[in-house]
């Protein structure tokens, strides 16, 4: 058996502060995991926490509906960090002060120590440290018994601690990459002030991953629809080395694909892991749904069910298949709501599978966030085409051809996009960008090649860099890579003479065109 990891708690306060803290403190290689606000001292403390870190939060303290925590995790002797609301929370809660001086800080603020902390361990002993701010009300009045250690020219109390208590605030966030050696005062509070101990590595992630499977599994046979995207491809490639040729993997090939994709998955899959793998080649059914729809809904909802079909027929012939994998990660899980580990709802993120297909669903990432995943997926020896792929639809090319769907009008936009995305990663930009991809419209336009006039496509590049597909805004790509991806296509891609360039943020726009 792997050691269990030491698990410190992030407290959620809204908005998106708690993962980035999430994810900040398993980069020290500590299991951290997010809960809710509302969760009660006994509930939390029955996770047996190293520490507890309370996140930032949109809100005052002194909002109607100020979210609060159980003011009995401060009793537990469990260490505590508040960061920015969090510090203000337990401020409050323990009898302190925090005042709406109407002077609030925003950005980069240089902190003032007034004495040492272990928070400060890794700081030069003296002198400014810059810091980055976010919050209109301050803390005016220590709790009973606290000091204050630093300040800044708007927050007379920027840090504050109990030293025999072991909780601690900051009033900025040390999690952002603009707070000098913010990582440093965490792992400080995680390995001096908590006492966890650094062993969520990915060597560890796998070993516990496989144990679960195994115990869930048992012996019966597990089914996984793989997409050539990064998630489907982790999961898979841990659930295989957990239960080996248990597993089948189904890879339906849409002919909506990209350039190249299907024998990647082959390549890799099949050669390299020596996967059971059955690839279905059903472009034909799905051109034949696709024949004569425009709409972008019906699209998605032709191509949705024609895989479930698909994807329904082959399970029938795999004899006692009685798991499903999914790539659910753990963003998908705290945003559902649930925000509970042990209380994991079922998500069908993979092709869009039936609810009611009768499988128990296997779920090797759903404690993950992406870039766990990567890693994973890195040293389980996944090639980086596959480990760094940017994300691409459910319903594949089809949302990216404007009007009807038919093989002629796919194989120009795969050519095309084979090109944008051949010069993209010759740039360097492939991991730069969220997405980068080509469009193909649905109107034709006048052109002259050599003698002649030319009546063809246009086609769109569109580039974005985002951090959660949320927002986007679009890349603002080289001018020679822009020439060449221009020069490339019309060259090389038939029925297509001219290129433009979608210059949109999401919002207003989305990512996709459809
Ligand atoms: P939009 O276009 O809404 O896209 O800004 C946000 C992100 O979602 C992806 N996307 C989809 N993914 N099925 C999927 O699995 C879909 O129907 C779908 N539509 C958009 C898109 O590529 C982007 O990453």
């Amino acid at each position: 058996m792997t050691e269990s990891p030491d698990v410190v708690l992030v407290v959620d306060f809204g908005a998106q502060y708690a993962q980035l803290i999430a994810r900040r403190v398993r980069e020290a290689r500590v299991y951290s995991e997010i809960v809710r606000h509302d969760i009660g001292a006994p509930e939390l403390m029955a996770r047996r926490p190293k520490g507890i870190i309370l996140s930032g939060g949109p809100q005052s303290v002194y909002a109607e509906w100020a979210p609060q925590i159980d003011p009995a995790i401060y009793d537990t002797g469990v260490p505590i960090l508040g960061i920015c609301y969090g510090a203000q929370l337990l401020t409050q809660q323990l009898g302190g002060t925090v005042t709406r001086t109407g002077r609030g800080e925003y950005g980069r603020t240089v902190l003032n120590r007034t004495g040492s902390s272990p928070l400060f361990a890794d700081y030069p002993p003296t002198g400014p440290v810059d810091v980055w701010m976010s919050h209109g009300d301050s803390i005016t009045e220590v709790p009973p018994g606290f000091v204050a250690r630093a300040s800044t020219a708007e927050a007379p109390v920027a840090v504050l601690e109990h030293a025999e208590r072991r909780i601690h605030g900051v009033q900025f966030h040390p999690e952002v990459v603009h707070t000098d050696r913010g990582q440093a005062l965490l792992e400080r509070f995680l390995f001096d002030v908590c006492g966890a101990r650094p062993l969520w590595t990915h060597t560890n992630i796998i070993e516990s991953s496989v144990e679960e499977v195994r115990a869930q599994v048992g012996g019966a046979r597990v089914l996984c629809a793989l997409s050539g995207g990064v998630d489907s491809a982790v999961a898979a490639a841990l659930v295989h080395r957990a239960v080996g040729d248990q597993l089948t993997c189904v890879f339906v090939d849409t002919g909506l694909m990209r350039s190249g994709e299907a024998e990647q998955v082959e390549e890799t899959f099949r050669r390299q892991f020596h996967f059971d793998l059955i690839h279905v080649k059903a472009a034909d059914r799905f051109f034949g749904v696709l024949k004569g729809v425009t709409e972008p809904e019906a699209k998605r909802k032709a191509i949705g069910e024609t895989f479930i079909r698909v994807f329904e027929e082959v399970a029938a012939d795999v004899e006692e298949a009685r798991f499903l994998v999914q790539g659910t990660l753990y963003p998908d899980i705290i945003e559902s709501g649930t925000a509970d580990a042990a209380t994991i709802k079922s998500h069908h993120n993979v092709g869009g599978l039936p609810e009611d297909m009768a499988f128990d669903l296997v779920e090797p990432l759903r404690l993950l966030f992406k870039d766990e995943v990567r890693a994973v997926g890195e040293e389980l020896g996944l090639p980086e085409e596959i480990v760094w792929r940017q994300p691409f639809p459910g319903p594949g090319l089809a949302v990216r051809i404007i009007g009807e769907v038919t093989p002629e009008r796919a194989e120009i936009l795969r050519a095309a996009d084979a090109v944008v995305l051949e010069e993209v990663r010759r740039a360097g930009l492939y991991r730069e960008l969220w997405q980068s991809f080509a469009v193909l419209p649905a109107v034709r336009t006048v052109g002259v090649m050599g003698d002649a006039r030319t009546y063809a496509y246009p086609i769109v590049i569109r580039a974005v860099t985002s951090d959660d597909a949320m927002t986007a805004d679009w890349a603002r790509l080289p001018f020679d890579l822009l020439e060449r991806l221009s020069s490339r296509i019309i060259n090389e891609v038939d029925g297509v003479n001219r290129v433009a360039l979608d210059i949109t943020s999401k919002p207003p726009g989305t990512i996709e065109w459809e």
